[in-house]
Protein backbone atom coordinates (compact mmCIF):
# COMPACT_ATOMS: atom_id res chain seq x y z
CA UNK A 1 0.00 0.00 0.00
CA UNK A 2 1.01 4.18 -0.09
CA UNK A 3 0.92 6.86 2.43
CA UNK A 4 -2.62 8.08 2.75
CA UNK A 5 -4.36 9.92 5.10
CA UNK A 6 -8.14 11.68 6.14
CA UNK A 7 -9.28 14.04 8.68
CA UNK A 8 -7.30 15.78 11.05
CA UNK A 9 -3.92 15.13 12.68
CA UNK A 10 -1.31 16.61 13.75
CA UNK A 11 1.68 18.31 12.01
CA UNK A 12 4.04 15.49 13.62
CA UNK A 13 3.59 12.34 14.87
CA UNK A 14 3.19 11.35 19.15
CA UNK A 15 2.99 16.18 20.29
CA UNK A 16 0.42 16.82 21.92
CA UNK A 17 -2.87 17.62 19.72
CA UNK A 18 -5.87 19.30 21.37
CA UNK A 19 -9.57 18.63 21.22
CA UNK A 20 -11.67 21.92 21.39
CA UNK A 21 -12.14 21.63 25.06
CA UNK A 22 -8.14 21.39 25.08
CA UNK A 23 -8.02 18.09 26.13
CA UNK A 24 -5.48 15.66 24.36
CA UNK A 25 -7.05 13.33 21.71
CA UNK A 26 -5.92 10.10 22.09
CA UNK A 27 -3.28 8.94 19.63
CA UNK A 28 -2.91 4.83 18.59
CA UNK A 29 -0.54 3.52 16.44
CA UNK A 30 -2.02 0.48 14.47
CA UNK A 31 1.61 -1.20 13.36
CA UNK A 32 2.57 -4.83 11.97
CA UNK A 33 5.31 -6.98 12.05
CA UNK A 34 6.31 -5.47 15.59
CA UNK A 35 7.29 -2.29 14.89
CA UNK A 36 9.04 -3.27 11.14
CA UNK A 37 5.90 -3.09 9.13
CA UNK A 38 3.22 -1.06 7.76
CA UNK A 39 1.84 1.40 10.32
CA UNK A 40 -0.94 3.95 10.49
CA UNK A 41 -1.39 6.35 13.44
CA UNK A 42 -5.13 6.64 14.63
CA UNK A 43 -6.06 10.16 16.43
CA UNK A 44 -8.96 9.42 18.69
CA UNK A 45 -12.01 11.26 20.59
CA UNK A 46 -12.16 8.49 23.29
CA UNK A 47 -9.01 6.25 24.73
CA UNK A 48 -8.99 2.88 22.82
CA UNK A 49 -7.83 1.07 25.83
CA UNK A 50 -11.02 1.99 27.84
CA UNK A 51 -13.67 -0.60 27.56
CA UNK A 52 -17.09 -0.61 29.74
CA UNK A 53 -16.88 -4.61 29.89
CA UNK A 54 -15.73 -8.01 29.12
CA UNK A 55 -18.70 -10.09 27.37
CA UNK A 56 -19.12 -13.29 26.78
CA UNK A 57 -17.30 -15.85 24.55
CA UNK A 58 -18.37 -17.94 22.03
CA UNK A 59 -16.67 -20.40 19.62
CA UNK A 60 -16.13 -19.93 16.09
CA UNK A 61 -14.85 -22.19 14.12
CA UNK A 62 -15.23 -24.85 11.64
CA UNK A 63 -13.91 -28.50 11.86
CA UNK A 64 -12.57 -29.95 9.42
CA UNK A 65 -12.60 -33.72 7.67
CA UNK A 66 -9.37 -35.69 8.17
CA UNK A 67 -10.59 -38.75 6.56
CA UNK A 68 -12.03 -37.04 3.34
CA UNK A 69 -9.35 -38.52 1.09
CA UNK A 70 -7.59 -37.25 -1.82
CA UNK A 71 -9.75 -36.79 -4.70
CA UNK A 72 -10.95 -34.14 -7.26
CA UNK A 73 -13.38 -31.94 -5.88
CA UNK A 74 -16.50 -29.93 -7.06
CA UNK A 75 -18.37 -28.44 -4.47
CA UNK A 76 -21.79 -27.70 -5.79
CA UNK A 77 -22.50 -24.40 -3.53
CA UNK A 78 -24.40 -22.81 -6.41
CA UNK A 79 -28.02 -23.06 -5.14
CA UNK A 80 -26.51 -22.09 -1.50
CA UNK A 81 -29.35 -21.18 0.55
CA UNK A 82 -28.84 -18.58 3.47
CA UNK A 83 -25.96 -20.00 5.74
CA UNK A 84 -26.22 -18.49 8.78
CA UNK A 85 -28.69 -15.40 10.58
CA UNK A 86 -25.92 -12.80 9.90
CA UNK A 87 -22.63 -11.67 8.89
CA UNK A 88 -20.13 -13.57 11.12
CA UNK A 89 -22.56 -16.53 12.05
CA UNK A 90 -23.72 -16.95 8.32
CA UNK A 91 -19.70 -17.31 7.72
CA UNK A 92 -19.68 -21.18 6.37
CA UNK A 93 -16.15 -22.31 5.94
CA UNK A 94 -15.30 -24.85 3.25
CA UNK A 95 -12.18 -24.85 3.21
CA UNK A 96 -9.07 -24.38 5.04
CA UNK A 97 -5.44 -25.02 6.01
CA UNK A 98 -3.41 -23.53 8.73
CA UNK A 99 -2.73 -20.53 6.58
CA UNK A 100 -5.88 -19.96 4.70
CA UNK A 101 -9.82 -20.59 5.28
CA UNK A 102 -12.65 -19.93 2.63
CA UNK A 103 -15.99 -19.37 3.50
CA UNK A 104 -19.03 -18.59 1.59
CA UNK A 105 -21.49 -15.63 3.52
CA UNK A 106 -25.42 -15.45 2.93
CA UNK A 107 -26.74 -13.89 5.86
CA UNK A 108 -30.23 -14.21 6.57
CA UNK A 109 -30.29 -10.54 7.79
CA UNK A 110 -27.49 -8.23 6.43
CA UNK A 111 -28.28 -5.61 9.52
CA UNK A 112 -24.70 -4.88 11.71
CA UNK A 113 -26.07 -3.90 14.89
CA UNK A 114 -22.50 -4.60 16.14
CA UNK A 115 -18.93 -3.93 15.42
CA UNK A 116 -16.36 -7.01 14.71
CA UNK A 117 -12.52 -7.00 14.32
CA UNK A 118 -10.76 -9.91 13.10
CA UNK A 119 -7.80 -10.00 15.89
CA UNK A 120 -5.69 -13.05 13.74
CA UNK A 121 -6.61 -12.82 10.13
CA UNK A 122 -6.32 -10.31 7.40
CA UNK A 123 -9.75 -10.84 5.40
CA UNK A 124 -10.33 -10.51 1.73
CA UNK A 125 -14.15 -10.13 0.80
CA UNK A 126 -15.38 -10.85 -2.45
CA UNK A 127 -18.70 -9.00 -2.85
CA UNK A 128 -20.57 -11.79 -5.55
CA UNK A 129 -23.78 -10.28 -4.80
CA UNK A 130 -24.69 -7.06 -3.35
CA UNK A 131 -23.72 -3.73 -2.65
CA UNK A 132 -22.71 -1.48 0.38
CA UNK A 133 -20.37 0.65 2.50
CA UNK A 134 -17.64 -0.80 4.22
CA UNK A 135 -17.47 1.83 7.33
CA UNK A 136 -14.54 1.24 9.25
CA UNK A 137 -12.55 3.69 11.97
CA UNK A 138 -10.34 4.38 8.64
CA UNK A 139 -13.61 5.97 7.07
CA UNK A 140 -15.97 4.40 4.39
CA UNK A 141 -15.87 3.25 0.88
CA UNK A 142 -18.59 2.16 -1.31
CA UNK A 143 -18.23 -1.58 -2.10
CA UNK A 144 -19.93 -3.65 -5.37
CA UNK A 145 -20.29 -6.63 -6.32
CA UNK A 146 -16.43 -7.71 -8.29
CA UNK A 147 -15.18 -5.65 -5.35
CA UNK A 148 -12.45 -7.44 -3.52
CA UNK A 149 -12.63 -5.73 0.07
CA UNK A 150 -8.81 -6.18 1.84
CA UNK A 151 -9.11 -5.73 5.54
CA UNK A 152 -6.36 -5.93 7.34
CA UNK A 153 -6.41 -7.55 11.04
CA UNK A 154 -7.61 -5.07 13.86
CA UNK A 155 -9.26 -2.64 11.80
CA UNK A 156 -12.82 -2.33 13.43
CA UNK A 157 -15.07 -2.27 11.05
CA UNK A 158 -19.40 -2.87 10.20
CA UNK A 159 -20.78 -2.99 6.09
CA UNK A 160 -23.64 -1.50 5.31
CA UNK A 161 -25.62 -3.77 2.94
CA UNK A 162 -27.80 -2.29 0.38
CA UNK A 163 -31.44 -4.19 0.08
CA UNK A 164 -30.54 -6.67 -2.71
CA UNK A 165 -29.29 -9.99 -2.35
CA UNK A 166 -26.06 -10.56 -0.83
CA UNK A 167 -23.44 -13.30 -1.62
CA UNK A 168 -19.82 -13.24 -0.10
CA UNK A 169 -16.41 -14.90 -0.86
CA UNK A 170 -14.37 -14.48 2.68
CA UNK A 171 -11.25 -15.66 2.43
CA UNK A 172 -9.32 -15.31 5.39
CA UNK A 173 -5.56 -14.94 6.04
CA UNK A 174 -3.23 -15.83 9.13
CA UNK A 175 -0.52 -13.53 7.22
CA UNK A 176 -0.75 -10.15 5.74
CA UNK A 177 -2.66 -9.89 2.42
CA UNK A 178 -0.17 -8.14 -0.08
CA UNK A 179 -0.26 -7.04 -4.05
CA UNK A 180 2.42 -9.38 -5.79
CA UNK A 181 5.82 -9.04 -4.50
CA UNK A 182 7.04 -9.22 -8.10
CA UNK A 183 4.81 -6.16 -9.39
CA UNK A 184 6.61 -3.87 -6.80
CA UNK A 185 9.48 -1.76 -7.00
CA UNK A 186 11.78 -1.11 -4.47
CA UNK A 187 10.01 1.59 -2.65
CA UNK A 188 6.72 -0.77 -3.01
CA UNK A 189 5.00 1.20 -5.90
CA UNK A 190 2.86 -1.09 -8.88
CA UNK A 191 5.30 -1.43 -11.57
CA UNK A 192 4.33 -0.71 -15.17
CA UNK A 193 3.53 -4.53 -16.23
CA UNK A 194 1.45 -5.08 -13.04
CA UNK A 195 -2.19 -6.17 -14.17
CA UNK A 196 -3.29 -3.19 -12.08
CA UNK A 197 -1.94 -0.20 -10.12
CA UNK A 198 -2.67 2.25 -7.63
CA UNK A 199 -5.22 4.34 -9.34
CA UNK A 200 -7.50 1.35 -9.03
CA UNK A 201 -6.91 0.71 -5.35
CA UNK A 202 -9.89 2.50 -3.32
CA UNK A 203 -8.57 3.79 -0.27
CA UNK A 204 -11.61 5.13 2.78
CA UNK A 205 -12.92 8.55 1.18
CA UNK A 206 -14.50 9.67 4.00
CA UNK A 207 -13.72 10.03 7.74
CA UNK A 208 -16.01 8.96 10.15
CA UNK A 209 -16.36 10.38 13.76
CA UNK A 210 -18.79 9.39 16.23
CA UNK A 211 -18.70 11.14 19.33
CA UNK A 212 -20.91 9.45 20.95
CA UNK A 213 -21.60 7.47 24.59
CA UNK A 214 -23.53 4.30 25.26
CA UNK A 215 -23.00 0.94 25.10
CA UNK A 216 -21.19 -0.14 22.00
CA UNK A 217 -20.70 -4.33 21.09
CA UNK A 218 -17.58 -5.14 19.61
CA UNK A 219 -17.14 -8.55 18.19
CA UNK A 220 -13.34 -9.94 18.33
CA UNK A 221 -12.13 -12.65 16.28
CA UNK A 222 -9.28 -14.57 18.29
CA UNK A 223 -8.10 -18.17 18.52
CA UNK A 224 -10.99 -19.74 16.82
CA UNK A 225 -13.48 -17.30 19.52
CA UNK A 226 -15.84 -14.52 19.13
CA UNK A 227 -15.35 -12.22 22.12
CA UNK A 228 -17.50 -10.06 23.12
CA UNK A 229 -15.94 -6.16 24.22
CA UNK A 230 -18.42 -3.31 25.48
CA UNK A 231 -17.07 -0.40 24.80
CA UNK A 232 -19.02 3.16 26.65
CA UNK A 233 -17.90 5.24 23.08
CA UNK A 234 -18.36 4.50 19.47
CA UNK A 235 -14.69 2.64 18.43
CA UNK A 236 -15.73 5.20 14.98
CA UNK A 237 -14.65 7.75 17.39
CA UNK A 238 -11.44 8.75 15.22
CA UNK A 239 -11.13 12.62 13.91
CA UNK A 240 -7.86 11.69 11.37
CA UNK A 241 -5.44 8.93 11.08
CA UNK A 242 -2.61 8.25 8.05
CA UNK A 243 -0.05 6.12 7.47
CA UNK A 244 0.09 2.73 5.08
CA UNK A 245 -2.14 0.49 7.14
CA UNK A 246 -5.78 0.70 5.96
CA UNK A 247 -8.45 -1.16 4.61
CA UNK A 248 -9.14 -1.18 0.57
CA UNK A 249 -11.07 -2.39 -2.01
CA UNK A 250 -10.23 -3.35 -5.44
CA UNK A 251 -12.72 -4.31 -8.39
CA UNK A 252 -12.25 -7.54 -10.27
CA UNK A 253 -13.14 -5.51 -13.29
CA UNK A 254 -10.23 -3.33 -12.69
CA UNK A 255 -7.59 -6.13 -13.09
CA UNK A 256 -6.22 -6.06 -16.80
CA UNK A 257 -5.68 -8.94 -18.20
CA UNK A 258 -2.33 -10.49 -19.56
CA UNK A 259 -2.58 -12.49 -22.58
CA UNK A 260 -0.14 -14.61 -24.90
CA UNK A 261 0.08 -15.99 -28.22
CA UNK A 262 0.27 -19.78 -26.20
CA UNK A 263 -2.08 -20.24 -23.19
CA UNK A 264 -0.54 -17.94 -19.92
CA UNK A 265 -0.17 -19.50 -17.14
CA UNK A 266 -2.58 -19.16 -13.51
CA UNK A 267 0.78 -16.71 -12.38
CA UNK A 268 -0.28 -14.49 -15.32
CA UNK A 269 -3.71 -13.80 -13.14
CA UNK A 270 -2.06 -13.70 -9.45
CA UNK A 271 -3.53 -10.59 -8.06
CA UNK A 272 -2.68 -10.64 -4.34
CA UNK A 273 0.17 -12.69 -2.05
CA UNK A 274 -0.20 -13.89 1.58
CA UNK A 275 2.11 -16.41 3.69
CA UNK A 276 1.10 -20.28 2.07
CA UNK A 277 -1.17 -19.23 -0.85
CA UNK A 278 -2.40 -16.72 -3.90
CA UNK A 279 -5.21 -15.25 -4.65
CA UNK A 280 -5.50 -15.24 -8.43
CA UNK A 281 -8.33 -13.19 -10.94
CA UNK A 282 -9.73 -14.29 -14.08
CA UNK A 283 -11.47 -12.06 -16.26
CA UNK A 284 -12.94 -11.44 -19.63
CA UNK A 285 -9.71 -11.55 -22.17
CA UNK A 286 -9.06 -12.31 -25.60
CA UNK A 287 -7.19 -15.79 -25.65
CA UNK A 288 -4.06 -17.17 -27.38
CA UNK A 289 -3.33 -16.10 -30.55
CA UNK A 290 -0.99 -18.17 -31.96
CA UNK A 291 -2.12 -19.64 -35.67
CA UNK A 292 -2.24 -23.24 -33.75
CA UNK A 293 -3.27 -22.33 -29.89
CA UNK A 294 -5.34 -24.36 -27.66
CA UNK A 295 -6.94 -21.72 -25.46
CA UNK A 296 -8.10 -24.81 -22.97
CA UNK A 297 -5.94 -24.96 -20.67
CA UNK A 298 -3.40 -28.35 -20.52
CA UNK A 299 -3.16 -31.37 -17.87
CA UNK A 300 -1.33 -30.11 -15.24
CA UNK A 301 -0.01 -31.49 -12.15
CA UNK A 302 -0.03 -29.80 -9.07
CA UNK A 303 3.34 -31.79 -7.16
CA UNK A 304 3.19 -29.17 -4.24
CA UNK A 305 0.05 -27.04 -4.29
CA UNK A 306 -3.75 -27.50 -3.87
CA UNK A 307 -5.66 -25.21 -6.50
CA UNK A 308 -9.35 -23.47 -5.76
CA UNK A 309 -11.60 -22.13 -8.26
CA UNK A 310 -14.41 -20.05 -7.40
CA UNK A 311 -16.52 -19.85 -10.43
CA UNK A 312 -18.54 -16.05 -10.20
CA UNK A 313 -19.94 -15.62 -13.68
CA UNK A 314 -19.70 -16.93 -17.03
CA UNK A 315 -19.18 -19.78 -18.98
CA UNK A 316 -16.27 -21.87 -18.32
CA UNK A 317 -14.65 -23.33 -20.88
CA UNK A 318 -12.86 -26.25 -19.95
CA UNK A 319 -15.88 -27.46 -17.16
CA UNK A 320 -18.53 -29.26 -17.64
CA UNK A 321 -21.31 -29.22 -15.61
CA UNK A 322 -19.95 -26.28 -12.92
CA UNK A 323 -22.43 -23.49 -12.67
CA UNK A 324 -22.35 -19.91 -11.14
CA UNK A 325 -20.59 -20.05 -7.19
CA UNK A 326 -19.28 -23.60 -7.42
CA UNK A 327 -15.76 -24.36 -6.47
CA UNK A 328 -13.46 -26.84 -7.41
CA UNK A 329 -10.49 -28.53 -5.56
CA UNK A 330 -7.86 -30.24 -7.74
CA UNK A 331 -5.42 -31.50 -4.90
CA UNK A 332 -1.45 -31.85 -5.60
CA UNK A 333 -0.73 -35.20 -6.04
CA UNK A 334 -3.67 -35.70 -8.91
CA UNK A 335 -3.05 -34.78 -12.10
CA UNK A 336 -6.20 -32.21 -13.36
CA UNK A 337 -7.30 -30.89 -16.31
CA UNK A 338 -10.19 -30.02 -19.24
CA UNK A 339 -12.78 -32.16 -19.63
CA UNK A 340 -13.76 -34.54 -22.35
CA UNK A 341 -14.57 -32.23 -25.41
CA UNK A 342 -13.42 -28.89 -24.45
CA UNK A 343 -9.75 -28.54 -25.96
CA UNK A 344 -11.03 -29.15 -29.49
CA UNK A 345 -13.93 -26.94 -28.32
CA UNK A 346 -11.64 -23.97 -27.55
CA UNK A 347 -9.82 -24.17 -30.77
CA UNK A 348 -10.83 -20.94 -32.65
CA UNK A 349 -12.16 -19.68 -30.11
CA UNK A 350 -11.37 -15.56 -29.48
CA UNK A 351 -12.59 -14.50 -26.45
CA UNK A 352 -14.13 -15.28 -22.85
CA UNK A 353 -16.26 -13.76 -20.74
CA UNK A 354 -15.77 -15.64 -17.17
CA UNK A 355 -14.79 -14.54 -14.10
CA UNK A 356 -13.09 -16.65 -11.51
CA UNK A 357 -11.18 -16.01 -8.20
CA UNK A 358 -8.53 -18.61 -8.17
CA UNK A 359 -6.68 -19.43 -4.11
CA UNK A 360 -3.79 -21.53 -4.42
CA UNK A 361 -2.19 -23.22 -1.22
CA UNK A 362 1.07 -24.48 -1.12
CA UNK A 363 -0.14 -27.00 2.16
CA UNK A 364 -2.38 -28.88 1.46
CA UNK A 365 -6.70 -27.77 2.17
CA UNK A 366 -8.81 -29.67 4.03
CA UNK A 367 -12.93 -30.00 3.83
CA UNK A 368 -14.50 -29.04 6.92
CA UNK A 369 -17.81 -30.91 8.08
CA UNK A 370 -20.02 -28.14 6.36
CA UNK A 371 -18.70 -28.87 2.94
CA UNK A 372 -19.75 -32.00 3.03
CA UNK A 373 -23.14 -31.45 1.84
CA UNK A 374 -21.97 -29.77 -1.17
CA UNK A 375 -20.03 -32.51 -2.83
CA UNK A 376 -20.61 -33.65 -5.95
CA UNK A 377 -19.57 -37.68 -6.16
CA UNK A 378 -19.26 -38.38 -9.31
CA UNK A 379 -16.79 -35.23 -10.16
CA UNK A 380 -13.60 -37.70 -9.62
CA UNK A 381 -15.12 -39.64 -12.87
CA UNK A 382 -16.29 -36.84 -14.45
CA UNK A 383 -13.04 -36.86 -17.49
CA UNK A 384 -14.28 -40.30 -17.94
CA UNK A 385 -16.25 -40.16 -20.88
FE1 LIG B 1 -3.85 -26.26 -12.35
Amino acid sequence: MYYHKLGKIPPKRHIQFRQEDDSLYKEELVSSKGFSGIYSNLYHIYAPTKIKAVGKVSPFGSKIMTDYGLRQTHLNTSKIGTTGDDFLSGRKVLLKNADVSIALCVPKSKAMDYYYKNAEGDEVIYIHDGSGELHSQFGKIEVKKGDYVVIPRTVIYKFKWNDEPLKLLVIESASPIETPRRYRNELGQLEEHSPFCERDIRPPSEIITEDKEGDFLLKIKKHDQLHEYHYSHSPFDLVGWDGFLWPYAFSIHDFEPITGRIHQPPPAHQTFQAGGFVICSFVPRLFDYHPLSIPAPYNHSNIDSDEVLYYAEGEFMSRKGIDRGSFTLHPGGLPHGPHPGTVEKSIGAKETHEYAVMVDTFKPLFLTEDAMEFVDKNYPMSWTE
